[in-house]
């Protein structure tokens, strides 16, 4: 049924260079309706239907804030095929969830992410990110800007608030890398029809190390994420044991696989357009809410998000029908051309910047953006300030169609 030459379901289309990627979605968005693509053939679940590719910035809005039509919750948000009951258990947290369900979640968790939650802690985030400037420097040549510096910061923060022990953080990384690595071999490892199995160990191992980490607070509270969530709140409420392991997943694979890829991204648009960083060192403070929010429009480190329609609906012309998936492609709608000016220009003074890298409006807006936000800032703080001239080099992309991830980056200063 699809009338374009290219399949987005097929695992080659991810690993094309960016230029053939943005030369599909300019033309997927160039259609007055949206293309319809056969499903991935999989070992571990029957084939799906098939979906639809939303690809332009006012779809995307539509859908996300009628989620009552665009359901997250029948088969889940983060995954084309419908989720496994063996998955579930595991990822099936609120982002996988309609209200009211997700709502009651979102309202115990929410607390912890607030600004003012996220200003209390800016001092940790300052602290571990000059660390890693300091290590970047104390070596004094080049690196693999990935893994030794935009990785470090995120990974340290969101142990951090759950609690995590330093001893355990290349154990959360590597789980989390596995979990969000796409069909890259690198993570996914040479046999793709074992990677489901080692999925759910991986899993199983974090909900371990999170059920351990819960026993001992209930106990023991000590003022971490993990100890409020396993401790009543004010109105009586708490998480059980299956949600708060859920939950941590959703929370480390988040916080972990998303803001380092913006880091990434960040030095590179930056080493490509060097106006632009000498506008920033001009007035890093008064420029930086806006750099961020450039660097996440077109770095959309999440790539896509699905829904299915509840029922029959008519959105932007084209009618859906009740069970039809569709995929929303915040990276395309982040280069949609009738909403962004010159949409593929890096421009850290862009006014307004109505992206969707972190999700359209509705109740599954991202819950860490205002810590990703944060954690972005300080990072380029640090960098621009002590090594202003830092460059990176040609990125080794993730394959993955979730994940616009960096692997790999050599970086220069
Ligand atoms: C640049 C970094 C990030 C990007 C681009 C990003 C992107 C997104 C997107 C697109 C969604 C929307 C899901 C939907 O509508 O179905 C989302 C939701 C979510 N994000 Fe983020 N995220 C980032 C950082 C983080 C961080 C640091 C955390 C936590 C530590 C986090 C936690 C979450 C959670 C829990 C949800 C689910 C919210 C819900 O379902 O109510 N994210 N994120």
């Amino acid at each position: 049924m699809s009338v374009v030459d290219f399949d987005l379901s097929e695992r080659e289309f991810w690993a094309k260079p960016m230029s053939e990627r943005e030369r599909a979605f300019d033309r997927l968005r160039a259609r007055e309706t949206p293309a319809f693509f056969e499903e991935m053939e999989i070992s571990y679940a029957p084939k799906g239907p098939g979906y639809y590719a939303l690809v332009k910035h006012a779809d995307i809005l539509e859908a996300s804030r009628t989620p009552e039509v665009f359901s997250s919750g029948d088969g889940g948000a983060t995954n084309i095929p419908d989720m496994q009951p063996e998955f579930a258990e595991y990822f099936g947290s609120m982002i996988n969830m309609d209200d009211p369900r997700h709502a009651r979640l979102r309202r115990i968790v929410s607390r912890a992410f607030t600004p003012k939650m996220i200003r209390q802690f800016e001092a940790d985030v300052e602290v571990a990110a000059a660390r890693v400037v300091d290590d970047l420097l104390a070596k004094g040549a080049g690196c693999d800007f990935v893994t030794e510096v935009a990785s470090r910061l995120p990974l340290k923060i969101i142990c951090d608030m759950m609690g995590i022990p330093e001893s355990e953080y290349q154990f959360v990384l590597g789980h989390t890398n596995l979990i969000l690595g796409g069909f890259d071999p690198e993570y996914a490892g040479p046999d793709l029809d074992e990677l489901p199995e080692r999925l759910l160990r991986a899993a199983m191992e974090l909900q371990q190390l999170v059920q351990d980490l819960a026993s001992h607070r209930a106990d023991n509270p000590t003022g971490d994420l993990i100890s409020s969530l396993v401790n009543a709140n004010l109105d009586g409420e708490r998480l059980t044991l299956q949600e708060l392991g859920s939950f941590f997943i959703l929370l480390v694979v988040a916080g972990n696989e998303t803001t380092r890829n913006a880091i990434s991204y960040g030095l590179r648009l930056l080493t490509k357009n060097p106006d632009q960083r000498a506008l920033w060192l001009e007035d890093f403070e008064g420029r930086a809410p806006g750099a961020v929010e450039e660097i996440v429009r077109l770095a959309a480190p999440v790539n896509f998000m699905r829904r299915k329609a509840t029922r029959d609906h008519e959105m932007n012309g084209h009618l859906y029908r009740k069970g039809d998936k569709v995929v929303l492609f915040y990276w395309a709608a982040n280069r949609d051309a009738s909403v962004f000016d010159d949409p593929y220009r890096f421009d850290i003074t862009r006014s307004p910047n109505p992206h969707v890298g972190f999700g359209g409006p509705g109740p599954h807006f991202c819950l860490g953006a205002h810590l990703a936000r944060r954690e972005i800032t300080v990072m380029f703080r640090e960098l621009l300030r002590r090594v202003p001239a830092i460059e990176a080099g040609r990125p080794d992309r993730l394959q993955s169609s979730f994940i616009n991830g960096i692997k790999h980056m050599e970086c220069s200063f």
